[in-house]
């Protein structure tokens, strides 16, 4: 049976209201409907408390319907005459434009889908290997999740040099003093994350590419902990690359690399040998698409609209959009506060990141260790509530091992999405509380 702490039992739970118009806003306070948010996800309705959203996102019914559509009405081959072949290439190019106009790539072409964020670094370092010199040098961080680091590193064997930005220990940032040290004319890559999966720290990816393109070098950015939380713009990142993954921007698992339109002409293609390098973006979707989970990731795309426009947003998609997430941010500030202002009142807590939102400028990925504590320890009491947290290092292994911190299990995080409640948070304060008193 659920066991419940003392304290969450004076927490309301959350209930849905009859008749609600999923998506009616009424303050103009530009304040999230809850409510009418947590309706737009299957998976809200359960008693489960899902605070593992770094980990994935729940998922949009819209997208599941998407993807249930797409199966059922338009399951053929591209490319054909014949009228269904036709009406599902116009639903697989439509959900392209869809996402390239989400992330504000210039043109739809420079939107490459695959399985995942680590499958699509590996194959742009792929397509990047012949292209390399003895003498080229790339800087990785120690604080990237492994998908932005590994291929690179593989990048060795055509004689690259590979230099590591590293974590500053004292600020857990990534300064940018460090990185002039290391940059070089010889410098041909850096590889950074926008946000880190662990620290919730926010990387300034704009002033790294400037600094970057001074030197003739590129910049790719991982923005997996990023997209849920910000929009994405592609443009004003200054990244020649930007890559994320949709099952953790409240779609399936599925991932997009864009780059711009010269630097991906300029790649080899890694597709049939009649498959040209002009031939964008095909050249490096070996295999094509999954057509279903494109057209399904529109819908991410269209939500993201609706949100915006109930707010009392006008003006293009992504205004809307940038409506949206604005109200995101301010939500989710607010409850990773309530989480922050309770573990920096306990003694032997320590925070692995900044311990205050400030600026807008911290994700609600709050990683924390206990002293003397295995941060397993702390997980699986709070499992017993139906509370989904987890403790590791994230495949951010080496960020986990430059601090030390892999004796402990790596850090408990908890990691919270806009639609998650302060109600929800409240609770698992509640466990936290009764966890800290238990013996290890
Ligand atoms: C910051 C970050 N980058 C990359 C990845 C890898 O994404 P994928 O599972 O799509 O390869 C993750 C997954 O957790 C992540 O958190």
């Amino acid at each position: 049976m659920l066991q419940v702490p003392r304290r969450c039992l004076t927490f309301p739970k959350f209930r849905r209201p009859r008749n609600f118009h999923p998506m009616k806003i009424k303050s103009p306070m530009q304040l999230l409907n809850l409510s009418a948010i947590r309706a737009e996800f299957p998976a809200l309705g359960s008693d489960c408390i899902y605070l593992d959203n770094a980990g994935g996102s729940q998922v949009l019914r819209r997208v599941a319907d998407r993807i249930h559509d797409y199966l059922i009405t338009t399951s053929v081959q591209l490319g054909a005459s014949y009228a269904q072949s036709q009406r599902a290439s116009e639903k697989v190019l439509s959900a392209r434009r869809a996402v390239a106009e989400m992330i504000n790539a210039a043109h739809d072409d420079e939107v490459v889908m695959g399985p995942a964020t680590t499958a699509l670094m590996f194959i742009l370092t792929h397509a990047l290997l012949p292209g390399i010199a003895a003498g080229d040098e790339i800087i990785v961080t120690n604080t990237d999740h492994e998908a932005n680091i590994g291929g690179w590193m593989r990048l060795k064997q055509a004689g690259a040099e590979i230099k590591i930005w590293e974590v500053n220990r004292d600020s857990l940032m990534l300064e940018l003093d460090d990185l002039d040290r290391i940059l070089s004319t010889r410098t041909r890559w850096v590889a950074m994350t926008h946000a880190s999966n662990v620290l919730g720290s926010v990387n300034p990816v704009a002033e790294v590419a400037r600094r970057v393109h001074a030197v003739g070098g590129r910049l790719c950015v991982d923005g997996v902990a990023y997209a849920p939380h910000r929009l994405v713009d592609v443009q004003s990142s200054g990244a020649d690359i930007y890559v994320f993954s949709f099952y953790k921007v409240f779609g399936p698992h599925y991932a997009v690399l864009w780059g711009h339109r010269d630097l991906l002409l300029s790649l080899p293609s890694l597709n049939h040998h009649f498959i040209g390098s002009e031939d964008l973006p095909y050249k490096l979707q070996p295999g094509n698409v999954n057509f279903e989970l494109s057209w399904g990731c529109a819908g991410i795309a269209d939500y993201l609209h609706d949100v915006g426009t109930a707010l009392g947003a006008a003006g293009s998609r992504r205004q809307c959009m940038q409506t949206a997430f604005d109200a995101f941010a301010r939500h989710e500030d607010r409850l990773a506060e309530k989480l922050l202002a309770y573990l920096r009142g306990q003694p032997g807590v320590r925070i692995i990141g900044h311990e205050r939102v400030d600026e807008g400028n911290r994700m609600p990925t709050i990683s924390f260790v206990v002293a003397g504590r295995h941060s397993e320890s702390i997980v699986r009491h709070v499992d017993k509530f139906n509370i989904g947290i987890r403790f590791g290092d994230f495949y951010a292994r080496r960020l986990i091992e430059a601090l030390g911190l892999q004796t402990q299990g790596g850090v408990v995080r908890v990691s919270m999405a806009h639609y998650n409640t302060a109600e929800e948070i409240d609770r698992l304060i509640g466990c936290l509380e009764e966890v800290m008193e238990v013996p290890s």
